[in-house]
Formats: structure tokens, sequence, C-alpha cells
């Protein structure tokens, strides 16, 4: 375990929201001719969370948050800065997180803007955020980033069942109560086209095996830049430092192979045997890695979230052991820009992890047919949400070409 000195600004709490739709994978391969182990063994998902037509990116962004205002530690007014991250935008120019500010409530004074780098920007947001806290602007107040996407792609095509949708609000603050962020952190960013979206498209396009190596590479690029960061210091491996592992995870068999190649840049200069190191990796991605999985193997990918979705699993699975464990992340953008950065868990986590709940929330959806599904897909304008269709907030359809938005009579509180 390090013994490296930690800033005691980080994430105090965290809430996730995902759309109260799911459709199990093994449906969606039958009906398209694909054998059911490609997807459940090959890319290690189960099931995909389907956002119905009055969810959109501002809805989820909404929902998770005051399912973090609903655990009770935080009022509004303590809200300085607020960023809502996401490559799911519901506007070429207003911002999402503008809606997100009047829904909430958020006073007058607090500085708001939207921020896009693919999946990396959830982080960017954490990283600004950070810095905000750090500095005077700040005046004793809170961040608070919320990441929120809805992951698109052509029906009928193999990305398909990489599809999925959720939102993190992440509370940022002075001495937090969850994680402590560590200063020192990993980039690596360079222009490639792996993955994009050009305006006019609702469904995003991907270079698919490309976009798996773009990872890959910028994984390698971020730990090197890691260790240049940590300039000489916690010179021990990262497989023997950390108690977790999590890495930004569009299907989790993309965790798994980010992990062989962390253990392989880790163990460079000891292991040069490629069998050995393979072992290695194999046996601390069960105990390192998997563990935080099993959101993102039943929401499927949520783009900015993705990253903070394992981070919620993980922490409220695991609450009652986490405090003083330390953790290291990797957030990958296509596009690309990419982070390793780590933390440490607070005293006070158990509590925090606590509140979190996210179980509840996927054991709470409703099953959809394959058909349901893509009607989902296929319709951009929402209908009346039903009773349990929805949280605090649906999107209510777009009038004088303005998108309006309304809350919910029965919302979802803290729990499901
Ligand atoms: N039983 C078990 N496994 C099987 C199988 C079967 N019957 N048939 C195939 N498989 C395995 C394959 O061997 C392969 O595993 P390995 O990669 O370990 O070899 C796996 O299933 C997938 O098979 P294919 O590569 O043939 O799959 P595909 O052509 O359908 O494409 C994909 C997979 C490229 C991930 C595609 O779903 C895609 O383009 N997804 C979107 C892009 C994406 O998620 N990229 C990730 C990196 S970029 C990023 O992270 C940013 C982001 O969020 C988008």
């Amino acid at each position: 375990m390090s013994t490296q000195q930690h800033s005691s600004v980080g994430i105090d709490q965290l809430a996730v929201y995902v759309p109260r739709y799911v459709l199990e994978l093994e449906k969606l391969a039958r009906a398209r001719g694909v054998p059911a182990e490609k997807i459940s063994i090959g890319l290690g998902a189960h099931e995909m969370a389907v956002a119905p037509p009055w969810e959109d990116t501002v809805t989820l962004a909404a929902n998770a948050a005051e399912r973090l205002f609903a655990q009770g530690w935080t009022r509004p007014e303590e809200i300085g800065l607020l960023l809502v991250a996401t490559e799911t935008a519901v506007d070429h120019a207003k911002p999402a997180s503008i809606f997100v500010h009047e829904l909430l409530g958020l006073p007058a004074n607090c500085r708001t803007f939207e921020l896009k780098h693919a999946c990396y920007g959830g982080t960017a947001g954490v990283m600004i955020a950070r810095d905000w806290l750090l500095s005077p602007a700040s005046r004793g107040r809170k961040a608070l980033v919320i990441a929120s996407d809805i992951a698109r792609y052509d029906l009928h095509s193999s990305a398909e069942f990489t599809q999925g949708a959720g939102a993190a609000a992440v509370l940022l603050s002075a001495e937090p109560r969850l994680l402590e962020l560590a200063p020192e952190s990993g980039v690596f960013a360079g222009n490639v086209y792996d993955f994009w979206r050009p305006l006019e498209r609702r469904e995003a396009l991907v270079d698919g095996k490309f976009s798996l190596d773009c990872y890959l590479d910028a994984l390698s690029g971020a730990l090197a830049d890691y260790r240049s960061a940590l300039n000489g210091r916690g010179g021990q491996p990262l497989l023997e430092r950390f108690d977790a592992l999590l890495y930004h995870t569009p299907f989790p068999k993309m965790a798994y192979k980010a992990h062989l190649r962390l253990a392989e840049v880790d163990s460079a200069a000891r292991i040069v045997d490629p069998e050995e190191c393979a072992r290695l990796a194999e046996k601390t991605y069960a105990e390192l890695v998997e563990p935080s999985l099993t959101m993102a193997r039943r929401t499927g990918n949520s783009y900015t979230a993705s990253l903070y979705l394992c981070l919620a699993w993980l922490a409220s699975q695991r609450a009652a052991a986490l405090p003083g464990r330390e953790i290291g992340l990797f957030s990958y953008g296509s596009g690309c820009c990419a982070e390793f950065f780590t933390g440490r868990f607070a005293e006070r986590s158990p509590e925090a992890a606590q509140k979190i709940a996210a179980a509840e929330l996927l054991d709470a959806r409703r099953s959809l047919s394959v058909e349901e599904y893509e009607r989902c897909a296929t319709t951009a304008v929402g209908e009346p949400p039903t009773t349990d269709g929805t949280g605090a907030f649906f999107f209510a359809g777009v009038r004088d070409d303005k998108r309006h938005y309304a809350r919910a009579q029965r919302a979802l509180g803290a729990g499901a």
C-alpha cells in the first residue's frame, strides 16, 4: 500500500441514474441471428439500458443529480460550479447544463457549462472541478459534475450490442466523504478518427476494431505520463499498489483487454515472458477489475458516465471495506484524450457509498421486447411517461422549436 500524500479534494458524494427500461442482449442476439455467446462471452455484455423517448441527456443528468440531493447531505445553494459532460447533446448551442441548472434550482451565481470530448468529458469535468476547488473562485462551495449520455449506433450494426445509457452525478468538495483524489495523473491525447458523430446524425459512427487499438494505445501513453508525473516516487508496480483498477467500459471485455495492457506496461521491466505476464493479468483481473463491472454489464455503454458507474458499483457493493483503499481509474474518450488518475477512499466512505443504492436501480427496470426497443430507438420525441417510466424529470416535447422539461408526479427518490 502506498504512503503517498493526497490532496484533500475529491468526490464527496456520487449518485447514478439509468433509464427505467432494459433489453436483455440474448433477445437481441436471437433477433439478429448472432450467437448469444459472442455477446455474453465475446463482449462480456448481458443487458443494455434503453432510453424511452421522454428521456434525453438532460433528464438523465437531472435525475442522477436529484438522487444525489435526495441523499440529504447537500443543498442546491451550496453548488458554485455545474458542469454537464456529454457527447449526446440536445442542442448545438444551448448547453444541457442550463436546463439542468433550472430543473435542480441551482443558484444564479453558479458557473455552468457543457463540455465535450467523447467519453473523456466526465473526467475532464472532474479535473476542472478539482482545480476550481483548489482555487479562490470556489469560496467554500462545491462543484457538481454530471456525466450523461445515450449511446446509439445504427440498428443491425455490429456496434448495436454496445449501446446503453446512464448518468452519474459527481459532487466534488474539499474534505470529501467518499474518495480523495491524488494530485498526479497521466494524460495522453492525439487526433484519431476511431469514433465520431457528424452534426446531423443521431447515431454514432465508429471504426470498431481501430477504436480498440486507439483505446489501448492511449492507455499505454497515459500510464507513461503517469510515471513521469510521479517523478520517481511510488515506484512499486501498479498491480501491487492498487486495491481496484477501474477502466472506461464501452463493453466489459474492453476492461479485460485494458487490464492485460496495463499488466504488460506495468511489468515490462520485470517480466519478460509474455505467458507469465498474461497469467498475472488474469489473476489480478478477477480481484482488481471484475468487481466493478456489474453495472456496465447490465446497462451497456454510457459513454461519459461509464467509468463513474463502475466506481458507483464498486463503492456501493464494497461499502464497509472501503476506507483507506487506493484505486486507479482510466478514462478514455475517442478522438482521443485519455487520463489515468488515482484516489483513496475516505474515512466516511462507507456512509457515502451506501447512499448510492445502485443495485436497486437496476432491479427496478422493466424488460422490453426487441420490437419495443426498436420503437424507442427510432422515436425522437416524447410521449407522456407511464408512472414507472421515469425518474424525477422527463422530456415533455418540443414546442416553438424549444425543448420543454417537466417534473414527474411520482418521482424516484434516493432509492430506486
Ligand atoms: N462465442 C464466444 N466469443 C465469440 C464468439 C462466440 N460464438 N464469436 C465471436 N466471439 C468473440 C471474438 O473472438 C471477439 O473477442 P476478442 O476481441 O477477445 O477476440 C469478440 O467476440 C467480438 O467479436 P468481433 O470482434 O468479431 O465483434 P464485432 O465485429 O461484432 O465488433 C466491436 C465488436 C468492435 C466492439 C463493435 O461492437 C463496436 O464497434 N462497438 C462500438 C465501438 C466500441 O465500443 N469501441 C471500444 C473502444 S472506443 C471507446 O471506448 C469509446 C467508446 O465508448 C465508444
